[in-house]
């Protein structure tokens, strides 16, 4: 079967310019991410989950910041909660922000959130899932998504029971992990469990889990019917992953790319955390930018060791000097920061 992954398809009528989403990450999808995922031709991108009763509340101490930027719509923000008054109070403020998408959470396995009532829990209560997807719904104008696991436990077919029912209460499109919130990342997504969620709703349905190179993503749009293939992993540090996905190029990048790329997403991060977040926020993103073979281990270290972002940038120049060219035609490229639309607050921590 061919499958054409430069198709575009729709949630509601948000048009979506090809079948590849890049994935909700919680640490790791902040604005530069975003934006770079859309560069590198993800059709649509999504906020890291938000705490429902952190925007309630405005709690700066759990809350970072959103910042919109045109460059990066269609964009799909994720809430997190059990309290479905307080989900579409949320929902209204995310659509106010200018999100094109409001998605749910019904995935998160991390403890943290799941003993408050939220995320994958509430696959074992699809009434108040169901409850919470209506509130929402009928709160805002834009579409609602539900991105969820296959279910709590370990061999749990419990999405496929939840997942009409939530279509019924107004959801226009489902994403599906199919692992289990126990397994958490471990095992695979086994997406025949994909395939028969396609089968029982007439909404659009994204394959999440170990989408990692362009055979795979086809085989899986192929064998299930979904409308897109969500990457997560795959992407961290790598945003050519997507670019082979979606092309078939699987050119390794150059280290003056890899570099320029690497300053690029810290310059931005810095203008959206600041710097004190920014400096330990950045740690994880050294190793997946220079890891893959890329640079030693040793360089990788030694970044990590140093104890201003001003010197990692220092650092990365003096190693591969030619990254100035391509960093400065990528700053160019990028639109001015009157195109950022609005700032709302997300909370920062999560899984799914
Ligand atoms: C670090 C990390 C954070 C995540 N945070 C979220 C999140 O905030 N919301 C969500 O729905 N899923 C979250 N997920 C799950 C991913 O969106 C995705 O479903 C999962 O990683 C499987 O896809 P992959 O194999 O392409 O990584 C997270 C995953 C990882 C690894």
């Amino acid at each position: 079967m061919q499958v054409n992954l430069h198709e575009t398809w729709q949630i509601g009528p948000v048009e979506i310019p090809s079948r590849l989403v890049l994935a909700p990450m919680a640490g790791v999808s902040v604005q530069a991410f975003r934006r770079q995922g859309r560069r590198f031709g993800a059709g649509l991108v999504c906020s890291e989950m938000v705490s429902c009763a952190g925007l309630q509340h405005g709690n700066e101490r759990t809350l970072g910041y959103l910042r919109i930027a045109a460059d990066e719509r269609p964009l799909a923000v994720q809430i997190f909660g059990s309290d479905p008054a307080v989900m579409a109070e949320a929902a209204a403020m995310v659509e106010a922000a200018g999100a094109d998408i409001v998605d749910i959470n019904f995935g998160c396995p991390v403890k943290k959130v799941t003993k408050t009532g939220a995320g994958a829990t509430l696959l074992d209560e699809p009434d108040r899932a169901c409850r919470v997807v209506e509130a929402v719904a009928s709160a805002v104008s834009v579409p609602v998504t539900v991105k969820l696991r296959r279910g709590l436990e370990n061999g749990s077919r419990a999405c496929l029971s939840v997942g009409p029912r939530l279509v019924e209460a107004g959801a226009a499109s489902l994403t599906l992990h199919p692992r289990s919130a126990k397994q958490m990342y471990t095992g695979t997504a086994d997406h025949a469990l994909t395939a028969e969620l396609v089968s029982l709703v007439d909404v659009p349905v994204v394959a999440s889990g170990d989408i990692t190179a362009r055979a795979r993503a086809k085989t899986v749009l192929a064998t299930t019917g979904a409308a897109a293939v969500m990457v997560g992993r795959a992407a961290q540090g790598n945003p050519w992953a997507l670019r082979e996905i979606l092309e078939g190029e699987g050119v390794e990048p150059s280290r003056e790319e890899v570099v320029a790329e690497l300053i690029l997403f810290m310059r931005e991060t810095v203008r959206e955390l600041g710097e004190h977040r920014a400096t330990g926020f950045l740690k994880k993103f050294y190793g997946w930018y220079l890891g893959r073979g890329r640079f030693p281990r040793a360089f990788k270290a030694e970044l990590t060791q140093l104890p201003t972002i001003a010197e990692v940038e220092a650092r990365l120049f003096a190693a591969v000097p030619g990254a100035r060219f391509p960093l400065a035609r990528l700053e160019e490229d990028l639109p001015q920061s009157d195109e950022v639309l609005l700032d709302l607050p997300i909370s920062i921590y999560g899984g799914g």
